[in-house]
Formats: C-alpha cells, structure tokens, sequence
C-alpha cells in the first residue's frame, strides 16, 4: 500500500516538536495528503487503543493520549506502512535505533511522541477515524 496513518502525540505537541517532526516525515519522502491540530477525550482514545483493551496499561494510555493536543496525519509513499514504522522507531525509545523518531524526541515507553499504523488496514481504518475523505488532497 502507498498510504499510512500517524499521529504526533500529547509529549511531542507539548515540547514543541512538532515542527520538527513533521520535516523529518518530509525529507524521508512522504508526502501529507491530510494534517490538523485536534484533542481527543478518554472515551475517544479509548476507541482508537481499542485493541489495547485487554493490555495492563491501557487506562494509563487513554489518559496520556487525551492529556494535551495531537497532529493526526494521512501520509502518501511507495511502501508506506513499513517504511514510516522504520522511521519511527521501537516502541521504546531506549530499544528505538539511532536517529528515528523515538530515539530523538520519546519521553518514556508511553510518551513516545509519534504512532505509526501497523497494517493497510489499520492506515485506512484508523485515518477515517480522523479524517472525511474530502478533507485529503
Ligand atoms: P503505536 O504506533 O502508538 O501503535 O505504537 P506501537 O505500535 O509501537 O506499540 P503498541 O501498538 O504495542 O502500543 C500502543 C501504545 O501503547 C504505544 O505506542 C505506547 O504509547 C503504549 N504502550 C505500549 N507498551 C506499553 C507499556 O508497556 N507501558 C505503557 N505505559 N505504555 C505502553
Ligand atoms: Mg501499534
């Protein structure tokens, strides 16, 4: 597939990277088809983790992920998926290679300042969840 979805999460937005996150997304060759500045309530995050439902930290994450202001993203590129979880890095930014996302701007396992969709169908699924399709270009 050629499109993924991200998300530059409550740390991230709240240190003031998202600047610098969004050109790093750009020089690695994707392009953004659909972009806002947007808050989520705990139920919402509840609905976007859903498959986390069972997982130990799940409360603590809907929390964390309705705490402050998030960048959804639709991104274009060959490969995109694979390519844009290279990008960012391990989940945990002390596992994240050098250079990724993560390893430069995570706080913690949970602060880790950027999601990245994990199949085609979550990408489509998970960018309707934020965007109408009249809002891409
Ligand atoms: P996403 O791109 O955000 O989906 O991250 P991921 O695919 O690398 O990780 P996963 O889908 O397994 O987990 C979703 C999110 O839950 C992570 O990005 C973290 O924010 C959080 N998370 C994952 N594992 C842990 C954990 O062990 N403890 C805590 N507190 N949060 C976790
Ligand atoms: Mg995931």
């Amino acid at each position: 597939g050629n499109r993924t979805f991200t998300m530059i999460k409550p740390d991230a937005v709240g240190a003031g990277n998202v600047g610098a996150i969004t050109k790093m997304i750009q020089e690695a060759g994707f392009s953004i088809k659909a972009m806002k500045m947007t808050k989520m309530s705990a139920e919402r995050a509840g609905q976007f983790y859903e498959v986390h439902k069972e997982r130990p930290f799940y409360n603590d994450l809907c929390e964390y992920m309705s705490s402050g202001a998030i960048v959804p993203m639709i991104l274009e590129k060959d490969n995109a998926v694979e390519d844009f979880r290279t990008l960012i890095g391990a989940t945990n930014p002390k596992e994240a290679a050098e250079g990724t996302i993560r390893a430069l701007f995570a706080e913690s396992i949970e602060a880790n300042a950027i999601h990245g969709s994990d199949s085609d169908e979550n990408a489509e699924i998970e960018g309707r969840f934020f965007f109408a399709k009249t809002e891409e270009f």
